[in-house]
């Protein structure tokens, strides 16, 4: 089941037994009860089932949050409309963390030369970037001489909206494609900088598409079990990792 249908359902089941036990609490207290004790109880229920109901332990914490959050907003009166555009907004940028557990952060100025100079030798490079945030990597490689096609391929709404617009003004191109639907047989040098979550599958992919001698490089999450042929550590301040493929 989706983790957050479970998180949701799981603070439904807190509601549930509170509400019992509130239901019995007024036979021996007299209501009302302060609302904060309320909310601190659904938090701490909803947190102790958590675990026990198969959720990652650490997401307790963010349970325990939640009742918590929705009294400081009543209490503040914050307005439920900023919280549904905080939603959304956090929807458009981040929408494949949901589906495919990769949040988005960006290549970095390093990274992007070394892979310049994995490629400084070879000629008429098709390079695609799999969902490629805000199109900076697509736009980089579109400029170098010996790179014949820049491409990248986005499913967040909102860093493809950018990435479409950054790509028509500096050069490259954007599509709006899940990467597991790119034939990858088209590309010299495919660049991922994803999770540790999809890279089986993505090897997977990666084998039976990619043509003998092109490379395969993802930005800090190596293929489990599989030996790069090459690891560069770069000089940049989170010592990035490129794990280099080579088909
Ligand atoms: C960590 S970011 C990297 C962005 C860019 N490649 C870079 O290196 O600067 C990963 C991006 O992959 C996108 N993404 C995740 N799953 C995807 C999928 N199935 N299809 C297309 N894009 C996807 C995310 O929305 C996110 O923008």
């Amino acid at each position: 089941m989706h983790k957050v249908i479970k998180a949701f359902g799981i603070q439904l089941l807190a509601l549930l037994i509170l509400a019992v036990a509130i239901y019995g609490l007024q036979f021996l207290v007299e209501p009302p009860y302060p609302w904060l004790a309320i909310a601190l109880m659904q938090g701490v229920l909803a947190a102790l089932l958590t675990c026990k109901l198969g959720l990652p332990c650490w997401w307790r914490w963010i349970q325990f949050l939640i009742p918590l959050g929705f009294y400081g907003a009543f209490s503040l009166q914050v307005s439920p409309w900023l919280g549904l555009a905080a939603f959304i907004m956090l929807w458009l940028v981040f929408s494949n963390v949901s589906k495919e557990r990769v949040p988005l952060y960006l290549t970095n100025a390093t990274t992007r030369h070394a892979l310049k100079a994995l490629i400084k030798r070879r000629k008429a490079v098709n390079f695609m970037d799999l969902g490629c945030g805000l199109g900076g990597n697509v736009v980089f490689m579109s400029q170098l001489v010996n790179v014949r096609s820049s491409v990248g391929v986005e499913t967040a709404p909102l860093p493809f909206a950018i990435a479409k617009l950054f790509t028509w003004l500096r050069g490259g191109r954007v599509q709006a494609q899940n990467l597991w639907n790119v034939d990858l047989s088209d590309y010299d040098l495919v660049y991922a900088f994803l999770s540790s979550e999809p890279m089986p599958r993505l090897w997977q992919k990666v084998v039976e598409e990619m043509r003998p001698g092109t490379l395969f490089v993802s930005n800090s999450f190596a293929v489990p079990g599989v030996e790069p042929s090459e690891v560069w550590e770069l000089s940049d301040s989170r010592k990035t990792r490129l794990y280099i493929y080579t088909l």
